[in-house]
């Protein structure tokens, strides 16, 4: 579905993501680890188009749209339903708009905030909304950058579950950066380290468990409970 090739990015001088070749199967869930500044966020931005590459290619199958989550989540200044409904745009009739909306409040346990205004809510409720807004209707591509970073343990075990289901139904490609090895786990079928702005081990959740291959790998096993 996805294959970049000779991809680079640079700060200035400094190189920030060098991966010479990376091919994303369809329907994979990969979770994207590595320690701060590793360059994950900058791959999701390139994949989506937000930043432009200084090298090389990202192919994507037919131009699949990308849904993209930033970092800092962030809500629209309309009622949180509302942004939901929004997001829907055109490509559903009115009536099904407002039967998938009012499913993304429940899934995503914004009920209760359904009429506040989008831009007024609190860390954890702000990524909730924008992934509701996401996940409202199916989709192909799915990037995610820490999606639950601000979430409660309670929010954060059910969004993990959401995504889970979501992408088992429609047959969703996901990319997700985490720090939370054992959310990688819950989710993943196929782990990337990234290290300096490179893949330093790419692997199944199993095989990492068994034998990791990198220093990173070694330090993800070490923390997999958290
Ligand atoms: N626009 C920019 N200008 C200069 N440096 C940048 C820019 N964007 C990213 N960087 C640098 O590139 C490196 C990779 O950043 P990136 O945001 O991709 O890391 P990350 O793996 O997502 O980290 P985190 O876990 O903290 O979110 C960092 O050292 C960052 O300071
Ligand atoms: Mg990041």
């Amino acid at each position: 579905m996805i294959t970049l090739e000779n991809l680079k990015k640079y700060a200035g001088q400094r190189l920030i993501v060098d991966i010479d070749r990376l091919h994303i199967k369809e329907g994979q869930r990969i979770a994207l680890l590595g320690a701060n500044g590793s360059g994950k966020s900058t791959l999701l931005k390139l994949i989506s188009s937000v930043i432009k590459p200084d090298e090389g290619q990202i192919n994507i199958k037919k131009e699949k749209p990308v849904y993209y989550m930033p970092q800092q989540s962030y809500g629209f200044s309309s009622g949180v339903y509302k942004n939901i409904l929004l997001a829907l745009g055109k490509d559903f009739k009115r009536e099904e708009r407002r039967q998938m909306a009012a499913a993304a409040l429940k899934q995503f346990g914004l009920e209760g905030l359904k009429d506040k205004r989008g831009d007024r809510l609190s860390g954890g409720e702000t990524q909730r909304l924008a992934l509701a807004r996401l996940m409202a209707a199916p989709h192909d591509l799915l990037l995610l950058d820490e999606p639950t970073g601000a979430m409660d343990i309670e929010a954060e075990k059910a969004v993990e579950k959401a995504i889970v289901d979501y992408c088992k139904k429609n047959s969703t490609t996901l990319i997700m950066a985490t720090h939370s090895p054992r959310q990688a786990l819950e989710i993943a079928d196929r782990l990337i380290l990234m290290h300096e702005g490179s893949v330093v081990e790419d692997t199944s959740p199993a095989k990492l468990i068994e034998s990791p291959q990198s220093q990173w790998g070694k330090v993800f096993i070490e923390h997999k409970k958290f």
